[in-house]
């Protein structure tokens, strides 16, 4: 029998909105999703107008609030069955406070809050109300991202001993925030933003890569945010080293000013065998260095379990539900195996069985508190003249 599909409401997303894009997109992918209501803005004259202007119909609100409130004393397949929300990141905490208040189980966008105080309190209603909460670091719900979590985690490469995790990009490298491009207005805004414009903004998903692909944590770090624009409050450069809980060392790098980057988000994992090295930008290969032999390209779906390197390749890289290798997945596919995988754990949540929301599949709430703890480091040590300083 078909499943049902779940019935998706947006927070944010209208008038010229980026991230709701890819999104909606992964949302309709598998047929057991669909966006089906929205309060897209905070003036509610025009969330009302952009709902109605939607390319499929939806129910607009006037208010995130309202399309809260509406979700009251109704049955499950009634009620919306999850939010998301693709606000700028001042209003990620309030209305996940109140989602989760009301039983609805959230998807929200990074960084998860502007300050370390709102992601512990979320962190505290996440637990209390034992509801799925996913935060949207993208570039976790690729094919390759999740084998090149086997390989490191399995030991493959060896310990780990040193990583550079890096996001670079170039569309800051001048004044975008007076040029009307909305999508910078808020980002160097310390009000909209938080702390930090680079490292929460992009910083944080080099930091989700490190964290995800090798099991390891930043323990301190030693960090310097730079502001190369003129006139800007916020860094539109990011450079943290960080001692890792192995004792290994890693370099989470990022900057808007390179011009020529546009998503060069990328990690390389240095262990006591061999390197691992996996970019964005090319999503679809991981290459693996061994000392002495010829370089190693594995090509999504196009891998065997083992194959003399690799070993006991779980059945779940196996068996994904992809095209086949050649036909290039990306950054909306990533989006949809993110979805997919909240999607089980909203299902299991309502029947009441248990679900796992437990990092691996995309990151949770805890994953997110530490990209905002990592941040608050990371300014505390710059404002320190770049001491080490403790996560
Ligand atoms: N995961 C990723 O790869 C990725 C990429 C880009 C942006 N993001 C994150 O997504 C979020 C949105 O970024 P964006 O670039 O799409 O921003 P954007 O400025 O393009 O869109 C933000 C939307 O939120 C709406 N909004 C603002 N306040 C609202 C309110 N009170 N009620 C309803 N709607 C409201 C705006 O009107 C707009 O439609 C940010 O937190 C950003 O960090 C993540």
């Amino acid at each position: 029998m078909s499943l049902r599909p779940l019935n998706v409401g947006l927070i944010g997303g209208g008038a010229g909105a980026f991230i709701v894009h890819p999104h909606q997109r992964a949302i309709h992918f598998d047929g057991t999703r669909r966006v089906v209501a929205a309060a897209l803005h905070p003036d509610p004259k025009v969330a009302l107008a952009e709902a109605e202007r939607w390319a499929y119909p939806i129910k607009g609100y006037a208010s995130y609030d309202e399309m809260i409130a509406d979700q009251a004393g109704k049955p499950i397949g009634e009620r919306l069955d999850y939010v998301l929300i693709v606000t700028p990141n001042h209003v990620h905490f309030d209305p996940a406070m109140k989602c989760i208040a009301a039983g609805l189980p959230v998807f929200c966008e990074k960084p998860l809050t502007v300050t370390l105080d709102e992601a512990d309190k979320l962190v505290a209603a996440v637990a209390e109300h034992k509801i799925p909460f996913g935060v949207a670091h993208t570039y976790l719900g690729h094919w390759t991202t999740r084998f090149a979590r086997h390989i490191v985690r399995s030991g493959l490469i060896g310990d780990v001993r040193w990583v550079d995790a890096y996001y670079l990009q170039g569309w800051l490298a001048d004044r975008a925030e007076d040029q009307g491009v909305l999508q910078a207005e808020w980002r160097v805004d310390p009000k909209r933003a938080g702390a930090s414009c680079c490292g929460g903004d992009i910083g944080t998903h080099a930091l989700m890569h490190l964290r995800y692909i090798t099991g390891l944590e930043v323990q301190r770090l030693h960090a310097d945010l730079e502001t190369f624009v003129a006139g800007r409050q916020l860094d539109d450069h990011f450079t943290a080293y960080c001692e890792l809980s192995n004792g290994g060392k890693a370099l989470v790098r990022a900057t808007q000013i390179a011009i020529g980057h546009k998503n060069n988000l990328g990690i390389e994992v240095n262990g006591t065998r061999g390197s691992l090295a996996l970019e964005a930008e090319t999503p679809e290969h991981v290459t693996i260095r061994l000392s002495g032999q010829p370089d190693r390209v594995y090509y999504r779906g196009a891998v065997s379990a083992d194959d003399g390197f690799l070993k006991d390749l779980p059945e779940e890289l196996m068996a994904e539900p992809t095209i086949p290798s050649g036909h290039p997945e990306a950054f909306h596919d990533a989006f949809a195996r993110l979805h997919r995988c909240f999607e089980a754990d909203v299902r299991a949540y309502q029947d009441k069985k248990p679900f796992d929301c437990d990092g691996s599949k995309y990151a949770n709430i805890a994953d997110g508190r530490m990209g905002i703890a990592f941040v608050a480091a990371a300014v505390k040590s710059a404002h320190n003249g770049g001491t080490w300083t403790a996560v």
